[in-house]
């Protein structure tokens, strides 16, 4: 955290030039509603947008998952970066000088340090790779069918087969020991009291991964033969999370398509990208976390999933349709017949005979239809029953209206079932499902509106907390409120900790009767702090009176205040609940 602040006015230039729509939208694609804007939550996974965008108070909130803050909580929880970080991040973008000193700015410089060391190795195995001791690796790039472009454009390179080629490199480029092992592209080995270091890539193929702003953030090393372990990779380091990076984005993105193709590894994306398909990644791990696919489909509406067609590629897909189940991107199955992977499809057959699996390629309704169907005999009754219930639930899961319709409709005519009778099953199942999503959205605002506030104690009573959200709400809207109420305004009248933390942080700016803005409270509030804060800004509706109900919500906190009764959250009525999270106060 900062050692000493930063001044209000730089904050305040900060705000200015990263406008908060311009930079959320170079994220996801916002649409003008009135005063505010609106898209899909890149937080959480969702088809229906529920995130909104304050141009008035320069704030976001998720009513979905209740994410909220400034611009520059948005580009922390967005980037993975610390509070400093997200700072100088949007001072770049805005084209502002940092101030000298002030802040204490360890971690970034490490993260730079990485990002440094990494480009320089990059060099560094390019240039093994093109010099003698390269010899063999560029004869096995060759041997795969790689072109010298092809090699150039990936930035493809080799680590010699030494124990200190690369750290002897760094080191004398000037970097410490400790930065390479930051960067895992060295290793410490501590034997009896010896501490030694070594090059953690040897005799490998070293392919970079780059993220989409251009940095070199991890490697993996293949082998050049059938020995084991066939990949090493960069494990996690301060800027990359193994298992979440997407391999080739960098490129990807610019290639004019929103249709992304996704193969298992590195070796498929190359040889994709060099036989004309730009718009293919590689995802590195098969878990898809959450990051990894909001990431995709931050730029793509449509993804062609080509995975190995051997048992662990397809249970990739099944796992890959579930991820990309949850957000708008539209899924389809390759079936790539003829070979075990795209590699080897183009090798065999040429780029003509992939395009041809591209264009004929199912969706992901045909492909889990396909996959229902091959378990039941649907020649029997029961059978026949079986398939359909699971396949009521594929149908129910589709978006479209139109969509739907030609799926009923074919499955209708196959299984010789009226159309009607499949309707009403699909939509009593989306009706069901649609309710089992409002209550998990509701449950997920609850917790974390509460947990957000940073206070395990709970919740003293109801109506307190109502009234302090609208009570900050009111003063953040119009700090001039405070000088009628100064004489009972206190701290102590806050109902929790996340109450007399606001209260405490906006002050200053009452007592001045200044504008208050999210941004200038970033340094006093944690960032959890401020998505609570947005969300009470974003939620409260205040009409008629603004100081008639400021005074109402003083009233009521000092009654509150009084009370000993506690009551427990636990005990509460659904309808009691619901009431705190009511639009107005
Ligand atoms: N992988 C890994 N570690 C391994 C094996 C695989 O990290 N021991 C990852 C790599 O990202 C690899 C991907 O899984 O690219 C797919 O594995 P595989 O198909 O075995 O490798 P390819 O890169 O396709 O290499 P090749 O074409 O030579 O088989
Ligand atoms: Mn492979």
């Amino acid at each position: 955290m900062a050692s000493n602040r930063l001044s209000d006015d730089f904050l305040r230039e900060l705000r200015e030039k990263n406008e908060i729509s311009e930079v959320i939208g170079s994220y996801i694609n916002l649409r003008q509603q009135g005063s505010t804007m609106k898209g899909l939550c890149p937080f959480h996974n969702e088809k229906t947008p529920s995130f909104v965008v304050y141009l008035e108070t320069q704030s976001y909130y998720c009513f979905g998952c209740g994410a909220g803050g400034d611009v520059i909580t948005f580009v922390r929880n967005m980037d993975n970066l610390g509070y400093i970080d997200a700072v100088k991040s949007l001072a770049q973008r805005a084209g502002m000088a940092l101030p000298e000193d002030g802040f204490d700015d360890t971690l970034s410089k490490r993260r730079r340090r990485i990002l440094e060391a990494n480009r320089e190795a990059a060099r560094f195995f390019h240039s093994v790779l093109m010099s003698e001791k390269g010899r063999g690796c560029l004869d096995y790039y060759l041997g795969r069918g790689y072109s010298m472009s092809t090699i150039r454009r990936f930035g493809m390179g080799y680590a010699p087969d030494e124990w200190r080629g690369l750290y002897d490199y760094l080191h004398a480029k000037g970097f410490t020991s400790g930065e390479l092992v930051d960067a895992n592209l060295v290793r410490k080995s501590e034997k009896s009291g010896n501490v030694s270091y070594y090059d953690n890539f040897r005799n490998r193929a070293m392919i970079p991964i780059i993220d989409v702003r251009g940095n070199v953030v991890a490697f993996g090393g293949r082998v050049l033969d059938d020995s084991k372990p066939k990949y090493i990779n960069t494990s996690d380091t301060l800027v990359y999370k193994k298992g979440s990076g997407v391999f080739a984005l960098n490129f990807a993105k610019d290639s004019g398509s929103r249709s992304l193709i996704i193969t298992e590894g590195y070796m498929d994306t190359i040889a994709l990208h060099q036989a004309g398909f730009k718009n293919t990644i590689a995802c590195l791990g098969t878990a898809l976390p959450d990051e990894q696919v909001n990431l995709i489909s931050r730029y793509a509406d449509e993804v062609l999933l080509s995975y190995d067609s051997d048992e662990a590629g397809q249970k990739a897909v099944r796992r890959a349709i579930q991820a990309f189940g949850r957000t708008g991107v539209k899924v389809r199955v390759l079936q790539l017949k003829g070979g075990k992977d795209p590699d080897e499809i183009i090798k065999k057959y040429g780029a003509e005979r992939f395009r041809a699996i591209v264009d004929g390629a199912e969706n992901d309704v045909e492909f889990r239809l396909g996959a229902i169907r091959a378990k039941h005999n649907i020649l029997s009754d029961d059978g026949k029953i079986n398939f359909m219930r699971e396949a009521v639930s594929v149908l129910a899961q589709i978006s479209s209206e139109i969509e739907r319709d030609v799926y009923i409709t074919k499955l209708s005519n196959e299984m010789n079932i009226s159309k009607e009778a499949i309707l009403i099953q699909v939509n009593s199942t989306r009706e069901r499902n649609r309710r089992v999503q409002q209550q998990n959205e509701f449950k997920k605002i609850q917790t974390s509106s509460f947990s957000q506030q940073g206070s395990a104690v709970p919740i003293k009573a109801l109506s307190a907390v109502k009234a302090q959200e609208a009570l900050l709400a009111c003063l953040m809207r119009q700090p001039n409120l405070y000088k009628r109420f100064e004489e009972s305004l206190n701290v102590d009248i806050f109902a929790d900790e996340f109450g007399k933390a606001v209260f405490e942080a906006i002050l200053p700016f009452l007592q001045r009767t200044e504008p208050i803005e999210l941004t200038l409270l970033s340094q006093s509030l944690s960032a959890q702090q401020i998505s609570a804060l947005a969300g009470i800004m974003a939620r409260a509706v205040i009409t008629g009176n603004t100081a008639a109900v400021c005074g109402d919500c003083i009233k009521t906190l000092i009654q509150e205040k009084a009370k000993t009764d506690v009551a427990d959250p636990a005990t509460l009525s659904d309808e009691e609940f619901r009431n705190i999270f009511k639009k107005d106060v």
